[in-house]
């Protein structure tokens, strides 16, 4: 089971081999997930929401990241780990977010860091390049941005902000990065920016015609009822055989069924 590279991704969008990508956040997840044979797993700031309750992946400090990091770092034997860099961390201030990205592959042990935005960050993602730090992109909807957009709604619809998504994405290319995100906008701008740049292009709520997908682990397996976008399959329901499994539980607790002598000493 070989280690999966950025080098890698790159000859699996040349040879048309789709990137599997997953979010995690915990040891035994992330066990769980490089077992399986994902590709690349995601320690996705979406940890705010999905593992910490918060409403937006704004609070996400660079510690609890860091926490998160290490934790899937320890877990994970093949598959590349991208972790996401908190908002705040790298926004336009390169020296300061050369320290964060710096302080994030030293405590975590991370392969790659995964920065929200275009223009208004390459100079953050170049300096952070230049110090050896591989770097994936994210374009279209950014949730660190949430503030500034007011909607989690499909993102470059409009000719003039699927002009600048374009330049973005080139922009992240020329800067070095080795894979961008494309995040919630229409499936033939996917497609036109994935046949134009020669980095890998992944997915979600982008359409089939990007170089790979990725969904938040909590999503897909069904764990969360209330989220359901029209990108979403649904793999398992996770949320129905929990609530089942602790019912009995409950249950078996209750009626003094559990333990059974065979479960005592
Ligand atoms: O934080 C996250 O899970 C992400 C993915 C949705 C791409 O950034
Ligand atoms: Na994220």
């Amino acid at each position: 089971k070989r280690k999966v590279t950025t080098h890698r991704l790159r000859e699996m969008k040349e040879r048309g081999e789709k990137i599997s990508m997953l979010t995690a956040y915990d040891y035994s997840m992330a066990s769980l997930i490089d077992e399986a044979g994902m590709d690349v797993i995601l320690v996705g700031d979406s940890a705010s929401n999905v593992m910490a309750g918060n409403i937006t992946t704004l609070p996400m400090t660079l510690d609890q990241m860091i926490y998160h990091g290490t934790s899937v770092m320890k877990a994970v034997k093949r598959a590349l780990v991208v972790v996401d860099m908190p908002f705040g961390s790298c926004s336009g201030n390169p020296e300061k977010s050369l320290d964060a990205a710096i302080r994030m592959m030293k405590e975590t042990g991370a392969d790659t860091l995964k920065i929200e935005g275009g223009e208004e960050v390459i100079q953050d993602i170049k300096k952070i390049i230049n110090a050896g730090i591989p770097v994936m992109g994210h374009l279209g909807l950014m949730p660190q941005s949430i503030n500034k957009y007011g909607t989690y709604t499909v993102r470059a619809k409009e000719e003039k902000e699927a002009e600048k998504l374009l330049r973005d994405a080139l922009l992240l290319q020329e800067a070095g990065c080795y894979a961008i995100v494309l995040e919630k906008i229409p499936s033939s701008l996917a497609g036109e920016l994935t046949q134009q740049l020669s980095i890998p292009t992944i997915g979600i709520g982008a359409g089939p015609d990007t170089d790979g997908q990725v969904l938040v682990m909590h999503d897909m397996l069904g764990i969360n009822k209330g989220f359901s976008p029209k990108f979403l399959r649904r793999y398992a329901d996770l949320h129905g055989v929990i609530t089942q499994a602790v019912r009995n539980y409950i249950s078996d607790v209750k009626s003094n069924d559990f333990p059974s002598e065979k479960e005592s000493y």
